[in-house]
């Protein structure tokens, strides 16, 4: 690992430090691992894959709506770090691209972009995926689940942001479509296994609650 690197681990520990939503530094940590094996696996340029997936979400709309367009708190880290200005546009330019917004989701325009991309859906998806759905809509005060309240289809990215429903109708509005839509072929295998890690919870899930297992 370069010092690089491992400032950049540190500067995620210093941002995310008491996140409760799912997005702490540890979600950062695993990105940056498996962003770092998918470019490997799909020869995409690691330098800009490892930053790209190490800054994706120091700028996120939720955690902090001011410097989100802009991207400004990577932007400063980069400079700060004398990384190159091309470099740096094309770290930021990933950042921009991998953010799920529904059907206003963008698709990476580059293999390192993709990369980055794949590796936050993964971490969104399985067993980790449904820990931090639930760490998420406990944060946000949701209930588990209302049966009487069903999921939306097709939702833009406003409605993706705004929806306030429980947190099992994250799984239909999100989760179980992102095995569909992994760019590379190296997470699509890997999104296979935990998006059956999700379809038993599930029907675990749904036997429990009718009380029949
Ligand atoms: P991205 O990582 O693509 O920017 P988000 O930050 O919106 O996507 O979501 C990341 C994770 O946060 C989701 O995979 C999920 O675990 C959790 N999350 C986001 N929105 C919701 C929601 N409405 N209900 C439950 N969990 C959510
Ligand atoms: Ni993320």
């Amino acid at each position: 690992m370069t010092d690089r690197i491992e400032r950049a681990l540190a500067y995620a520990r210093e941002i995310f430090a008491g996140d409760a939503s799912g997005h702490d530094y540890w979600h950062t940590w695993r990105v940056w691992k498996l962003a770092r094996r998918l470019a490997e696996a799909e020869g995409a340029d690691s330098a800009v894959v490892e930053l790209a997936a190490l800054l994706h979400d120091v700028d996120d709309a939720k955690l902090s709506p001011g410097t989100c367009a802009e991207k400004l708190r990577a932007r400063a880290w980069l400079e700060g770090e004398g990384v190159a200005e091309a470099d740096i546009a094309r770290i930021l330019h990933i950042i921009g691209q991998v953010s799920y917004r529904g059907t206003d989701s963008e698709t990476p325009d580059s293999p390192e972009g993709m990369c980055v991309q794949d590796a936050d859906r993964l971490d969104a998806i399985g067993a980790i995926g449904i820990a931090r759905t639930f760490a998420f809509g406990g944060s946000r005060g949701r209930t588990l689940w209302d049966p009487e309240e069903k999921p939306r289809t097709e939702i833009d990215a406003q409605a993706y942001r705004t929806g306030g429903g429980c947190t099992i109708n994250h799984f239909y509005e999100k989760l179980l479509l992102l095995r569909d839509l992994m760019n590379t072929p190296t997470a699509r295998r890997m999104a296979e296994e935990r998006h059956r890690v999700m379809t038993d919870f599930l029907e675990e899930f749904f036997s429990e609650w009718q009380g029949v297992r």
